[in-house]
């Protein structure tokens, strides 16, 4: 590799991120080579990959998100504003809602409504609080709306029928004069809503009802048949997503996928859902979002790294009984569960979320983007206050976690179509060193996606075009002091990135990547 002192006009300008402290002989150790095979391309990642998931749980909703019409914060119709502006900038495509295990014991009817009727219930998943029903289908559907995403609306399969299931489909879908259709105008709502995917039950192996895979297959095939999206607008493209996975491993897939070739006008599933958290290494979650070592960084993102062998081994089963890949996997809870944040209730899984949780969601967003021939959507756990999330909030105060921050980073991947990338990864610890994904956006750009997850060591890269000349290239890179630094309402710019540049010479340019970093660039 050449020397770095020797190319020193050519190394990336790294605004405000602080290199000083890289031995240079250290980094031209570590010298990777980055090639992007420009000529070549790979799937469509589909802007799913990078949706989100929103359960009635701790104040994932309440608070979170709903703050009533009447709250001194700033709300639109009882939505807070500064979550909605945040999300919006990240471009949330889709919100999986209302569970989760809160989704099995969901009845809508008693979301719907005057808000002075609706009825106070018990939410027993998640502290046995109350659960006041002030959020419920026409709010979520304004919140799609003013965040600009599209729904995933799970339905009751444990606890709920599919009658009740099918009613809920007709009370949003039908605009045909339905008792449920005139019910929705009078709430508000004439046109019916829009439901992109329709999840069919949750966990159903555990919280969703302990069926064996056989009885849930029974159940699903039900649910599929009877919950029918009923606007001619939508027809048929509303996706159904049944349960896989399982607790025994991949039972639920196996069940599913041996019954789908069997499908029929009357039952079909176009999504399999599998659920996947790190948790380092055992249960129940007990590394601390902060304030820990060295080691308890490299084993969370060694177990991340689980989620490419995971999605493997789901996809071969799918592979078996769906070789033309019509069925989309949608990993649709994912990310770090942490022990919970001190002083906080632990039934509301708060979690403090550090630049190590950056990184982590980095290299799963990478895995998801190189199986997206597969993986369709996924969810990210949870939107707001609840597990990794985008956006903490306390009162009236917001602050932005560093994954939020990768989620902007990587916007430009929404709907890109993959270009293959080669590269030596090298090594920290036992683990890749530096991971990196390309894609061409939908305007004909270059982006380029690279993590360096080694704690103490810039990467230095040096990039090239197969076939033709590069010109240079330009985007942000996220680090931070230390792999547990995080965003906090008394410091919440820790954490944020910073511009990266970099200028070719000969056709190539070599880049500088800070320790423990992600970065995404446009490549030109
Ligand atoms: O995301 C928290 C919980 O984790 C969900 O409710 C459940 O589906 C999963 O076990």
């Amino acid at each position: 590799m050449s020397g770095l002192r020797g190319n020193i006009g050519l190394l990336a300008v790294l605004a405000g991120v602080a290199l000083g402290a890289v031995p240079a002989d250290a980094a031209e150790d570590s010298a990777t080579a980055i090639t992007l095979e420009t000529g070549k391309s790979g799937a469509k990642i589909e802007r799913d990959i990078f949706g989100q998931f929103a359960e009635h749980l701790g104040s994932g909703i309440y608070g979170g998100i709903w703050v009533g019409k009447d709250s001194p914060i700033a709300n639109v119709r009882g939505i807070r504003s500064d979550v909605v502006a945040a999300l919006k900038a990240i471009k949330v495509p889709v919100v999986r809602w209302p569970g989760g295990c809160f989704a099995d014991e969901y009845h809508w009817r008693n979301g719907i409504g005057p808000a002075a009727k609706r009825p106070a219930t018990l939410n027993g998943n998640w502290g046995g609080v109350i659960e006041p029903n002030s959020f419920g289908s026409h709010e979520y559907f304004d919140f799609l709306d003013q965040i600009g995403a599209e729904a995933y609306l799970s339905v009751n399969v444990g606890s709920g029928s599919p009658q009740e299931a099918a009613d809920w489909l007709e009370y949003l879908t039908s605009n045909s004069p339905t008792t449920l259709a005139k019910q929705r105008a009078a709430n508000g709502h004439p046109a019916p809503y829009r439901i992109k995917y329709l999840g069919l039950g949750n966990e159903n192996w555990g919280c969703g009802g302990s069926m064996s895979p056989e009885h849930y297959v029974e159940e699903m095939k039900l649910f599929s048949h009877y919950a029918r999206n009923l606007d001619p607008a939508q027809g048929a493209a509303m996706q159904r997503v049944a349960v896989g996975w399982g607790d025994k491993a991949s039972d639920y897939t196996e069940a599913v996928m041996k019954a789908w070739p069997g499908e029929h006008w009357a039952w079909s599933v176009e999504g399999l859902s599998i659920h996947n958290y790190t948790v380092g290494g055992k249960w129940p979650p007990h590394l601390p979002g902060s304030g820990f070592g060295e080691d308890d960084y490299a084993l969370l993102l060694k177990e991340t790294l689980g989620m490419d062998s995971l999605i493997s081994q789901e996809a071969a089963i799918m592979d078996r009984y769906d070789p033309a890949k019509k069925v989309g996997l949608m990993v649709d809870e994912w990310g770090a569960w942490l022990a919970p944040a001190p002083g906080s209730n632990p039934h509301f899984l708060v979690q403090e979320n550090s630049l190590r949780d950056a990184i982590l969601a980095s290299l799963n967003l990478n895995i998801f983007m190189r199986h997206a021939d597969r993986v369709r959507q996924t969810n990210i756990a949870q939107m707001v206050n609840v597990l990794q999330s985008m956006v903490m909030t306390d009162g009236p105060k917001m602050v932005l976690t560093p994954t939020y921050h990768v989620y902007k980073l990587y916007v430009p991947f929404q709907d890109a179509t993959l270009v293959p990338v080669s590269f030596e990864a090298g090594h920290y610890r036992d683990l890749p060193r530096i991971d990196a994904v390309a894609a061409r956006d939908t305007q004909g750009k270059l982006w380029l996606a690279v993590t360096n997850i080694d704690p103490n060591e810039a990467g230095h890269l040096t990039l090239s075009l197969a076939g033709t000349a590069a010109q240079g290239a330009s985007g942000q890179v996220l680090t931070a002091p230390k792999v547990d630094s995080i965003n906090s309402f008394g410091a919440p710019h820790v954490v944020e990135p910073k511009p990266i540049e970099a200028s070719a010479k000969d056709g190539k340019f070599e880049l500088m990547l800070p320790p423990k970093s992600v970065a995404v660039l446009e490549v030109r």
